[in-house]
């Protein structure tokens, strides 16, 4: 695929908080042609006041025009936001590409009517927008993956789509060494216990260790901390005094929960 082809696609991003602004400006930085990027969001004035610092404004639609216009929709709302949404009586080829932990597959199947999804779990938002964010993503895509690409995402694309989950904790774990040291000998019996599940999981974790903010940490864990999402369960559980395997349990169950 030839990157202007690519880029005349008409792209709907549902869901412009953290991660979709991210994109967003990473591809408007690759040279993404603004007009043919729509957004979505749910009506908060802080939402509003970051889309007007970002010069994002002109980019806001609704859902339903939005999902009318785009040949490649983005979803980034939180997984408990997803089914109030609505059907959205896509074609089947449309490409949608779901941010969400959680939701599976199946799941937006058969509330878009597409049967052309790809799911994504990247780093936070900072990541998408230092050009550093780690993500595994399911199934393979050449659409999904040039995208990837030229949002500089160092992808795995996991080859079940149960490795997801692993990957939606894998996903947090820059927010995690923010709070317990990846070199203990804990951490790495812990992290070691998950790689017997998913081979990669040591990799990434190595990865994520170089993903930890020197400044503003406090600010970097809200940051990928979706409310009721599954950093925030795992950071719970280590302020409870969980060992990290329990905090990265307690967050797989999160994800299994928002499914
Ligand atoms: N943050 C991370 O590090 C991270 C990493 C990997 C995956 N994810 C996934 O990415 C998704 C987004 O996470 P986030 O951290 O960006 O969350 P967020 O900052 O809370 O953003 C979610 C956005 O969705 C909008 N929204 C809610 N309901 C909507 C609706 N019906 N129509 C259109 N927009 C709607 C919200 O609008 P308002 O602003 O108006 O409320 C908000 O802007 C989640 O599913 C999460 O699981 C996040």
């Amino acid at each position: 695929m030839i990157k202007e082809d690519f880029f005349k696609n008409k792209i709907g991003v549902i869901g412009a908080g953290n991660i979709g602004r991210s994109v967003i400006l990473k591809l408007l930085e690759k040279g993404y042609p603004y007009d043919n990027i729509q957004l979505s969001y749910n009506g908060s004035i802080f939402t509003f006041s970051a889309l007007f610092d970002d010069n994002l404004v002109d980019m806001i639609s609704d859902n339903s025009r939005l999902v009318n216009d785009s040949s490649i929709i983005l979803l980034s709302v939180p997984p408990q936001s997803f089914e109030k949404i609505g059907d959205f009586g896509l074609d089947k080829d449309t490409l949608v590409i779901s941010f969400m932990a959680g939701i599976s597959i199946d799941k937006i199947k058969k509330q878009t009517k597409s049967e052309n999804v790809v799911r994504v779990i990247p780093t936070g938002p900072d990541t998408i927008k230092n050009s550093c964010a780690i993500a595994g993503t399911y199934p393979g895509n050449a659409a999904a993956d040039f995208l990837f690409d030229l949002l500089d995402f160092d992808y795995y694309v996991v080859d079940s789509e149960d490795k997801m989950d692993y990957m939606v904790i894998a996903g947090c774990l820059p927010a995690v060494y923010c709070r317990v040291d990846p070199h203990s000998n804990e951490s790495v019996r812990d992290i070691q216990r998950f790689a017997g599940d998913f081979d990669e999981f040591i990799e990434i974790s190595k990865k994520a260790e170089k993903l930890v903010p020197t400044d503003n940490i406090d600010e970097f864990v809200k940051q990928v901390s979706t409310p009721g999402g599954v950093t925030e369960a795992i950071i719970s559980s280590l302020d409870q005094g969980n060992s990290l395997y329990d905090s990265l349990l307690a967050g797989i169950k999160r994800n299994n929960e928002l499914s």
